[in-house]
């Protein structure tokens, strides 16, 4: 039986693992399971069991071990809640009571957490790990569609010849409003400013046709906006090949990185990517609407004071008042240098970086629950958890290949629409159900045997396996479920 190391060998190599004869059991999935090295991770979140995940109320459960746990399959929407997210909640709620105001600058010496005023680079040092940046190119603040504007309203600057921004066919709703409001709010037309890359007949968008379109649009196009995962198919873009590009041709380059952080490996500061936005709420675990993350590249960051016989440094930084030359941004006080943001000056002095783009004091309850959420990526690496990750959606895809097999060819069930290249996808796998009342089914089935997965009616599921909690046994338990309909 290949471990879980040699299937992820095989498949960073394009290639794909050998599964033994006995695969598709139960018997099979507990052996992967015990090689599983970060199988100890599991114990740091609440798996809801299935008397939990039924509850109506808050009332304590008589028997909350009742059934067994649930099979959570909704990382890609809403991680689970891990262990630490109570404890460091619960600390910041014990400062606070305390110590009051005087927890902006001090911690209290057995807490997890800093200061509330260090928290949020305090939040940006642990992300940085995760999305291969510096700390001071990333910062914890607002919500994903609030930093999308914000990072637009900095790096989308149209002009009369530049005035495009090429995005994809079916961004995430709230991506699509973001990038038509902003075309609009710049006075301009959605029909002629908003390129929309087409996918083929089977979803997938290659990266040769994004490099075409880029060279087609190239003299007009003023921003680049693409999903690093595709929320709807799981297909995972060429983030540096179309970055350096689109860049190549003076283009600014922007990813929303919702289904990408914390499910594969970032590299930012070295794709040269201008600017990235996240939300921490699905696989980085911070719970629902949890406060978000961006990434602003160093090169955007500079704060550079002007020389006292007015020149800059530097030709490409906009002069915002008599001090300062730096990249403009719609600013608040947040933003301003840390070391005199108290001083309540009235010009505006940003902090280098990319925590110069905040406007408000964070919340420090929703900064606490962050922080309690990647203590536990502090105890691995990407690369530990995106080797388990392509080992585990590479049995999920094959459970679901042997349910194709066993159907015959006539009329298939389902396809799955993720590409089947591992380096084309992270942890989710998306399947396109056949027209019918297969999604009714499969909801009434995956109700009964307590399965949380996500759909996207009219008919795909979306299965996304987390290597952080999710086990080798519950992709089997779960596909299981999704035989005994298909083949009904
Ligand atoms: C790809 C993508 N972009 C944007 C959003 C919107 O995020 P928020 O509501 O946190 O702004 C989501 C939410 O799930 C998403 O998946």
């Amino acid at each position: 039986m290949a471990t879980i190391a040699e299937m992820a060998k095989a498949l960073r190599a394009g290639g794909k693992p050998t599964f033994a004869g006995n695969a598709n059991t139960r018997a099979y999935a507990a052996e992967l399971d015990q090689q599983d090295p970060v199988r100890h991770l599991r114990d740091e979140f609440i798996v809801p069991t299935k008397a939990m995940i039924n509850r109506s109320s808050l009332a304590p459960l008589s028997d909350s071990k009742s059934g067994g746990e649930a099979l959570y399959f909704c990382g890609n929407s809403l991680g689970l809640q891990p262990k630490s997210v109570g404890e460091y909640v619960q600390a910041q709620l014990a400062t606070w009571s305390s110590i009051g105001v005087k927890g902006h600058f001090k911690a209290l010496d057995d807490s997890p957490l800093t200061a509330w005023q260090d928290m949020v680079a305090a939040c940006a040092k642990q992300m940085a790990r995760l999305v291969g940046a510096s700390p001071a190119e990333v910062v914890a603040m607002n919500t994903l569609t609030v930093n999308l504007h914000l990072m637009m309203a900095s790096f989308y600057r149209p002009t009369a010849t530049r005035h495009k921004i090429i995005a994809e066919w079916k961004p995430f709703p709230s991506d699509s409003y973001a990038l038509e409001s902003q075309i609009q709010w710049h006075g301009l037309d959605v029909a002629t400013s908003l390129v929309e890359l087409q996918p083929d007949e089977n979803l997938y968008i290659s990266t040769e046709s994004v490099l075409s379109i880029i060279d087609a649009h190239a003299e007009e196009t003023a921003l680049l906006l693409l999903p690093g995962i595709q929320y709807y198919t799981g297909q995972l873009f060429d983030i540096p090949r179309i970055t350096a590009h689109a860049r190549s041709k003076g283009i600014v380059v922007g990813w929303d990185l919702a289904h990408a952080v914390g499910n594969v490996e970032l590299q930012l500061h070295d794709w040269d990517v201008d600017f990235a936005v996240w939300c921490t709420y699905k696989y980085l675990n911070a719970g629902p609407g949890s406060i978000a993350g961006a990434f602003v590249h160093q090169r955007h960051g500079q704060v550079v004071a002007r020389a006292t016989n007015g020149d800059s440094h530097t030709t490409d930084l906009d002069t915002r008042h008599a001090g300062f030359s730096y990249q403009p941004r719609l600013s608040g006080w947040y933003g301003g240098d840390l070391g005199v943001r108290f001083h309540m000056a009235k010009t505006f002095q940003p902090t280098p970086g990319a925590q110069g783009f905040q406007l408000s004091n964070p919340s420090a309850i929703d900064l606490a629950s962050l922080s309690g959420a990647l203590s536990v990526y502090d105890k691995t690496d990407m690369t530990t958890l995106r080797n388990k990750s392509l080992a585990l959606t590479a049995y999920a895809e094959k459970l679901l290949n042997d349910i194709l097999k066993d159907a015959g060819s006539d009329s298939p069930p389902f396809r799955i629409i993720t590409p089947a290249n591992p380096a084309e996808r992270g942890a989710q796998l998306s399947v396109l159900l056949r027209d019918g009342d297969i999604l009714a089914k499969l909801t009434t089935a995956m109700g009964k045997a307590d399965i949380v997965m996500d759909q996207r009616k009219p008919n795909v599921i979306r299965i996304a396996p987390v290597p952080l909690y999710n086990t080798f046994s519950d992709v089997y338990e779960v596909v299981a479920v999704l035989r005994s309909v298909l083949l009904e």
